[in-house]
């Protein structure tokens, strides 16, 4: 059970005792607040324009902000509205993940549906529901079914956001042609143009908000453009037709989010997004087995290998069977093999035309393979790279997703390199159409990849994605992405990562959902360019960037030649029963305790950015009166991530949840714990 519910509700009151010194607002048209009195909604109107505001203890954090939409060949939605209704309702429920940072997940709100309708000329209605949550809020637009507005072509949805108090912020653009991979911008949020969600920013008062959505389905992502001071407004990701969105109604909008807590580690913890998504709609999904896979991979960064057939090819059929001994040796699950198939001898980065889905590159012999793999207890894990040729692969999904179902290739790597806004769709009319990679008809072609998938019950990691807006929830094979600078940036990325990228990470791309980050690069040596982290963050990353299923991403020798920092990566779990966040700060350092899923095991992460620091844990998450073994991986006393990376120290201590450990990290450090119950 959710473990914040007795602070919230304290707050909540103390909120009620102060009400009569609160000052008076104008009177709201309708109005709700979350179950705890923490945030409150309001509607109201100016000039026949709808708005909304969103205020906590008292305190405006939105204020009045417009809603509405530009809709094509008919009259703009935002003018002349009148309050025909307005109902109110509540929900409490916890449901059970089958997967996940944590098992179980309370979804507690209140619920506020307004109807807009127009006074005069076309008398159009749409719905707006607001879901009021004590940290953090969703609203949707409805569309009800009317014979006035029955093909809805969206040129532009004029939801705004208006943040009042002076903030910091933490961004990647958006509209760029390197989609999400973007290292993070932190400034004042008035010097912020357009950019990706979910945006994180911090008060004065040390308030953290994070702008995001949920349930983006058959609709455009959205962007936040700023338009003037902190007044920001929704931007879609363009169609090729020229629209933004093209629906017909009845239909509804995906969530637009807000989550609000009183530091970045509340933040984390919440799970607004998730509960604003529809419950699970495949029934068992026992099928996918979260766990940890290898795979020829990092060889092909490191340009040691190739994915084109020659004299270097990674994917053969030795250096596959190679993997899949080193994982049976180890306990992996998964082998990876990139370049498997055939259309990689030309150039596919954004053009994927050649690529074959069911036909391996000579020298590879998948069905083998997949015999071998299995006979060991393992199992490959698929690839379809498309190049961003979408409709290309489209027509081959079905007969793809069958060949993989038949060999029990149970989870497949997807990848759409292609820049921004050139996702090449093909309606068999004779016309080429370039889409964006998260606009609405990516957002239908992702859906459709998980559900062919699903029926053949395969898993999905989506690499150059569209934005995780919580569907895994819906659609539990969905089970990570990429959509972010990833581990490849050390590779090859001018520049790499530096060292505070994880630390941001975890406060902006980590609140929307699973990276496949592919951790554990234990020779901390890209393509020429060291890595900028110590061995023993390396280790955290298992902890702190959360996915149900984790790369051990370097070459099988560089781990056996560290068989002391790998026994850790080889007794992390990838599935958990409950999370913490014990401290963070946005881009600066962050420390996350999980129980595993399986057994009583906890098991720590903490990363630092540029800057050595300690942090003082107390170890409260453990069971009372138990003794634990921690074995803790962590940075030597010299270790620093320019000079002394590889200085590491393994330490085994008996600890209880009544102490109080000081965790020591080095510049661009970190620390692994596994604590284990004694005499277990
Ligand atoms: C980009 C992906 O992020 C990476 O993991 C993959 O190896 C290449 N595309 C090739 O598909
Ligand atoms: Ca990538």
């Amino acid at each position: 059970m959710p473990t914040r519910i007795a602070p919230v509700l304290l707050l909540g009151l103390a909120l009620c005792s102060h009400a009569a010194e609160a000052p008076k607002r104008p009177q709201a048209a309708a109005s709700v607040s979350s179950p705890g009195n923490v945030l409150r909604v309001e509607i109201g109107f100016e000039e026949d324009r709808a708005l909304w505001s969103l205020s906590r203890l008292g305190v405006p954090l939105i204020k009045p902000s417009r809603l509405g939409f530009l809709l094509r060949d008919t009259e703009k939605l935002d003018r002349n509205l009148m309050l025909a209704d307005s109902s109110t309702r509540s929900f409490d429920e916890t449901w059970e993940q089958p997967w996940g940072e944590s098992r179980f997940v309370r979804n507690h709100y209140n619920e506020l549906r307004v109807r807009l309708t127009e006074k005069l000329k076309l008398k159009r209605s749409f719905d707006v529901v607001f879901r009021v949550y004590d940290d953090g809020i969703g609203f949707r637009y409805e569309f009800p079914d009317q014979p006035q507005l029955k093909d809805v072509v969206i040129d532009d949805e004029l939801t705004e956001f208006d943040v009042a108090p002076p903030a910091t912020a933490w961004w990647i653009p958006a509209g760029e042609w390197n989609r999400y991979e973007y290292l993070y911008n932190r400034t004042p949020l008035v010097e912020v143009g357009q950019v990706h969600t979910p945006m994180t920013i911090r008060t004065a008062d040390g308030l953290h908000i994070a702008f995001h959505e949920a349930a983006l389905v058959d609709y455009s992502s959205m962007w936040l453009r700023r338009v003037e001071g902190q007044r920001f407004r929704a931007q879609l990701a363009p169609a090729a037709g020229g629209w933004k969105v093209r629906r017909t109604a009845p239909f509804h909008t995906p969530w637009r989010t807000l989550r609000v807590a009183d530091s970045a580690a509340a933040l984390y913890e919440s799970n607004l997004e998730l509960n604003l998504n529809e419950p699970n709609a495949l029934g068992d999904v026992s099928w996918f087995v979260p766990a940890k896979y290898v795979g020829v991979w990092w060889e092909l960064h490191l340009e040691l290998t190739t994915w084109a057939t020659g004299p270097r090819h990674g994917a053969t059929t030795a250096n596959t069977r190679r993997y899949i001994d080193f994982a049976a040796k180890h306990g992996f699950r998964g082998v990876l093999v990139e370049g498997w198939n055939t259309g990689w001898d030309g150039q596919w980065f954004g053009n994927g035309n050649d690529f074959n889905f069911t036909q391996s590159a000579p020298g590879f012999d998948l069905e083998g393979l997949a015999a071998y793999a299995k006979q060991k207890g393992v199992h490959l894990v698929g690839h379809h790279e498309t190049g961003g040729a979408v409709s290309h692969y489209e027509n081959q999904l079905g007969p793809a997703l069958d060949l993989y179902g038949r060999l029990g290739v149970d989870v497949v790597k997807t990848g759409y390199v292609a820049d921004a806004g050139q996702i090449e769709r093909n309606d068999g009319d004779g016309v080429v159409r370039r889409e964006w990679h998260d606009g609405q008809w990516m957002s239908r072609h992702h859906l459709k990849v998980v559900t062919e998938a699903a029926a053949r019950h395969i898993a999905i990691n989506a690499h150059e994605p569209i934005k995780d807006t919580g569907l895994r929830r819906t659609y539990p094979n969905w089970v990570a992405r990429e959509g972010a600078r990833g581990m490849e940036y050390n590779a090859w990325g001018n520049p790499p990562n530096p060292p505070e990228h994880e630390a941001n990470l975890v406060f902006t791309r980590m609140l929307s959902g699973p990276m496949d980050f592919t951790p554990g690069i234990l020779s901390l040596q890209g393509r020429g360019q060291p890595l900028q982290s110590t061995l023993a963050k390396q280790l955290a990353l298992y902890v702190v960037i959360y996915s149900p299923i984790q790369m051990a991403a370097d070459l099988p020798e560089h781990y056996e030649a560290r068989p002391d920092a790998f026994q850790f990566i080889k007794d992390v779990p990838a599935d958990w029963s409950e999370t913490r966040v014990l401290n963070g700060e946005v881009g600066d350092f962050v420390t996350i305790a999980r129980k595993d899923r399986r057994s009583e095991n906890w098991y720590l992460g903490s990363l630092s950015d540029e800057h050595g620091r300690t942090l003082s844990v107390p170890l409260t998450f453990l069971a009372p009166g138990r003794r634990y073994v921690a074995e803790i991986y962590r940075d030597g006393d010299k270790a620093h991530w320019k000079d002394a990376p590889f200085e590491f120290a393994i330490e085994k201590r008996e600890l209880t949840s009544a102490d109080v450990l000081t965790v020591r990290l080095a510049a661009g450090g970190g620390q692994a714990i596994r604590f284990a119950p004694k005499g277990r």
